[in-house]
């Protein structure tokens, strides 16, 4: 029996769970923060905060931490991590991956997401519905590529960078840490760290 722990009762939470259940996890417990206020996600009942889960974590097969805040998300499951916790790639059995692509533990990528040859994903990323990430793209950890956002090949993403729902990114292009991509933008210049751009072609926003 395969027991997945996810933290994060969210709706992005709901759809680790369902990914998790499609792809041969047996179960799911959930904890969120807002525990005991928060009790139930969807069908599942919320048994704890991320403080029962740092106490408990040895006992599940498998942790995530489904949280959309991609800080947030990385400093927790770093907690997890130095507390013991297992983490796995959460694939959907939809997603397209190269054999050649190399993904990081307690990254999820999602249903019909396609990850090319010689990409190589870091962990706790969430790799969103349908996006796509072309050959020898480098993402680092705690990056979120958004539903039907499409990186070119080469493309970095540095830590905690989030590139919004149909964003493209040129080729070769670099994408800093912590730096937001708006959604539908058109990215043909570098964005650096903490930068957030939007329109077509991407510009700072003020
Ligand atoms: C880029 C983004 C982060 C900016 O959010 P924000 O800082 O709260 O910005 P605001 O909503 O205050 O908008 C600031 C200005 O930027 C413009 N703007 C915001 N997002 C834009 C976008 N995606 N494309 C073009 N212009 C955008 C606004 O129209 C506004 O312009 P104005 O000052 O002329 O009125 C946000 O709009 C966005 O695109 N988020 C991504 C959402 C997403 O991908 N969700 C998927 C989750 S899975």
């Amino acid at each position: 029996m395969k027991t997945l722990a996810i933290l994060g009762a969210s709706g992005h939470g709901k759809v680790v769970a369902d990914i998790a259940l499609a792809s041969g996890w047996d179960s799911v417990e959930f904890y969120d923060d807002n525990w005991p206020n928060c009790s139930q996600v969807s069908r599942w009942p919320v048994i704890g905060d991320s403080h029962s889960l740092l106490l408990s974590c040895n006992k599940y097969q498998g942790v995530m931490v489904a949280i959309g805040h991609n800080e947030t998300r990385l400093k927790k499951a770093r907690q997890l991590e130095e507390a013991g916790a297992l983490f796995w790639l959460i694939q959907h059995p939809s997603a397209v991956l190269s054999p050649f692509a190399v993904l990081g533990k307690g990254t999820v990528v999602m249903p019909g997401a396609m990850i090319n040859v010689d990409a190589k994903i870091g962990r706790h990323c969430i790799i969103n519905t349908g996006a796509t990430i072309d050959h020898d793209c480098l993402l680092a950890d705690g990056v979120h590529i958004s539903p039907g956002a499409h990186l070119a090949g080469t493309v970095t993403v540095d830590d905690c960078a989030w590139i919004g729902i149909g964003a493209c990114v040129h080729q070769q292009r670099s994408i800093g840490k912590g730096a937001v991509v708006g959604a539908g933008a058109a990215v043909i210049d570098d964005v650096h760290e903490n930068e957030t751009v939007a329109g077509v072609p991407a510009k700072r926003l003020k």
